[in-house]
């Protein structure tokens, strides 16, 4: 059966910037305290005419121009991300028309921050199986569009922008997949949320007027399971491969804080050198933060064909997951 590999990727930020200084002037905040306890200097910011639909398109079109095929050769479609379009349909099937994926089935994948590395599971498997031959994984999110830009302890969080990794059959002997350590943990599904707008509690005048429409955070809980879980994970993903961090060629973590990204590789023994960390010119992109963090390790020189990569990611719910892979290109 054929190993899965990853043949091409794409990554789009909408041109619009917001800095830390344009937000002082719509919060109590400070560039100083952001870059401070974030990390995050400046982030993306997607034109209100802009969709979720339209970022992933962008990131899929690059990625497919990249590996040189049209999109009917797809098989599936999967984009994560926590702000479709329209709850439905699936924002898969608006890129799928739009790309002109002729062949694919695809579908809407939700899990918050880790949502990629799951996309990167899923497909992943899909092409092991021996059913599937090229699946594009695309991370979207609009993350300007359900934050409340009143709320200085979140609006100062999260950017717009998007990535697409396409997952295809490898041939023998070549670069791939390697392994996954995925988990959930529905303890925490209170800590990080957006309250309103699904069937728990319908849109209303209500609920609007509370402003339950936008992300809810309790920071420091979230803060605390992701330096622990962000660490857990890839420990044991890398033990069971009989891997160290020394062996690893970049650690590719979600950007959500830059402590929570040093902390965890400093407990797995993992170089500064090899972390990438590019939260400053993005913020936190939910699903597309690793794939944007993947294309800057290429550009540093420090991702070859054949290194060893540890994405990983934690994010509401809780979700957890880390995968274990070897670079094709
Ligand atoms: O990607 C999904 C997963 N999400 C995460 O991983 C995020 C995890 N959490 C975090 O990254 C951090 O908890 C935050 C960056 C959100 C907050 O940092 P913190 O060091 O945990 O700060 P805190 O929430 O403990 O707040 C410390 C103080 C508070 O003031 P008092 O109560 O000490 O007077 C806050 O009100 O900082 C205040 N504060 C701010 N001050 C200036 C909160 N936000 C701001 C702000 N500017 N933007």
């Amino acid at each position: 059966m054929a190993n899965a590999k990853i043949s091409a990727l794409g990554c789009y930020v909408p041109p619009r910037v917001l800095t830390n200084r344009d937000l002082e002037k719509m919060v109590a905040t400070t560039d100083e305290w952001i870059l401070s306890r974030t990390g995050i200097r400046e982030r993306h910011i997607a034109d209100p005419e802009v969709a979720t639909s339209d970022l992933a398109y962008e990131a899929a079109k690059i990625a497919l121009d990249q590996r040189g095929i049209g999109a009917s050769e797809l098989d599936a479609i999967l984009v994560c991300t926590v702000t479709p379009d329209m709850m439905f349909p699936s924002t898969a099937c608006i890129v799928q028309h739009r790309l002109g994926a002729t062949r694919a089935w695809g579908f809407d994948l939700i899990a918050a921050c880790s949502s990629f590395v799951y996309g990167l599971t899923t497909a992943a498997s899909f092409v092991k199986s021996g059913t599937h031959k090229k699946v594009l994984v695309i991370g979207a999110d609009c993350m300007s569009r359900i934050i409340d830009y009143t709320d200085r302890a979140t609006c100062i969080l999260f950017g717009d922008g998007a990535g697409a990794m396409l997952v295809e059959a490898a041939e023998d002997g070549e670069p791939g997949f390697i392994d996954f350590n995925n988990e959930i943990d529905g303890s925490g599904a209170g800590d990080l949320n957006m309250p309103a707008g699904g069937s728990r509690m319908p849109a209303s005048h209500e609920t609007v007027d509370q402003r339950l429409h936008y992300v809810k955070q309790h920071g420091q809980q979230v803060f605390k399971y992701a330096v622990r879980k962000m660490y857990e994970s890839s420990r044991d993903l890398l033990a069971r491969n009989n891997f160290t961090g020394e062996d690893v060629a970049v650690f590719i973590p979600h950007q959500a804080n830059i402590r929570i990204i040093n902390a965890a590789a400093d407990r797995l023994g993992i170089d500064p050198s090899k972390v990438i960390i590019n939260i400053q010119d993005y913020g936190n992109t939910t699903s597309a933060t690793l794939p944007l963090a993947t294309r800057d390790a290429i550009a540093a020189g420090k991702l070859e064909k054949g290194g060893l990569v540890v994405f990983a990611a934690v994010g509401a719910g809780y979700t957890v997951g880390s995968n274990l892979w070897r670079w094709a290109f």
